[in-house]
């Protein structure tokens, strides 16, 4: 049974995430900062899951939690799927620091602390292993009001191609995937005008679910994808075409 570790599982794309994995198989260790009730629910029916409170971005808390999850699955830690994030929405002129500062030590750097503790049990135990950080079309596309998340974004896509090339004799693969519009809590401040406006904008016709994420990512999870890495997979409906 392959072991992997999830951020950000309290709800939307990781709790959805968690379900897939476990569903096809996987042990899955998963943090966040609160507990919701769909984790107890997960815990209780799932002995392959097991839920640890952490602060992505507090690098003395991701160094005990990754230590305390491989701790638990008695299995070498297979994958990482960085997906904790945070969106804060404002033109930077009147953004202020402490926003962006925060927004970046979550997307950012947690992504990047985190994958450093993921790769050193990696690199110990010399199984190979899979990083997948979970990054936005808003990376390579810019959004107005969203310049911090944006650079976040594009940051955890230069992650992926770096940690790519310096790991890929390992057997480590590193990937981003990086969605449109979902329909999670963090895209529920979208007035109805412009949801509608990106539905409209949409060949597909409507937000992402993550339904339609979790499968691309169990993917570069499986063996069948040993032989992609560096690279950044848009599941957006079309909107970027
Ligand atoms: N929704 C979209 O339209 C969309 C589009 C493209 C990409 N994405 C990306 O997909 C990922 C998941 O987004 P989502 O839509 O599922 O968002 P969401 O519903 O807001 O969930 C975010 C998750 O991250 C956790 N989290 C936030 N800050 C954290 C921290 N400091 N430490 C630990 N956990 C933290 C939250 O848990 P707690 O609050 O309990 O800590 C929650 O479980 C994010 O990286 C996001 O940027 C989302």
């Amino acid at each position: 049974m392959k072991f992997i570790i999830v951020t950000g599982v309290s709800r939307g794309l990781g709790l959805g995430l968690t379900k897939a994995l476990l569903s096809s198989g996987y042990k899955v260790a998963g943090c966040s900062r609160s507990r919701s009730d769909a984790l107890n629910e997960l815990e209780m029916s799932n002995d392959n899951f097991k839920w640890f409170p952490c602060e992505v971005g507090d690098a003395t808390q991701t160094q005990t939690f990754v230590s305390d999850a491989c701790q638990w699955a008695q299995a070498p830690l297979w994958g990482l799927i960085n997906n904790a994030g945070i969106a804060k929405e404002g033109v930077l002129a009147t953004f202020p620091n402490v926003d962006s500062d925060e927004l970046l030590q979550i997307n950012l750097n947690g992504a990047l602390y985190m994958a450093r503790e993921a790769l050193r049990m990696m690199l110990r135990q010399n199984s190979g292993g899979r990083i997948i950080n979970i990054s936005s079309i808003i990376g390579s596309r810019g959004y107005t009001g969203l310049a911090a998340y944006s650079a976040s974004k594009a940051g955890l896509d230069g992650l992926s191609r770096a940690l790519a090339r310096e790991n890929g004799r390992r057997g480590i693969t590193v990937n981003s995937v990086a969605p449109g519009y979902l329909d999670t809590e963090m895209s529920s401040t979208l007035s109805d005008s412009k949801r509608a406006q990106i539905i409209n904008r949409t060949p597909l016709g409507r937000l992402g679910t993550v339904n339609d994420v979790a499968p691309a990512i169990e993917f570069l999870l499986s063996d069948g994808a040993a032989y992609i890495t560096g690279q950044t997979l848009t599941i957006d409906g079309g909107i970027t075409n």
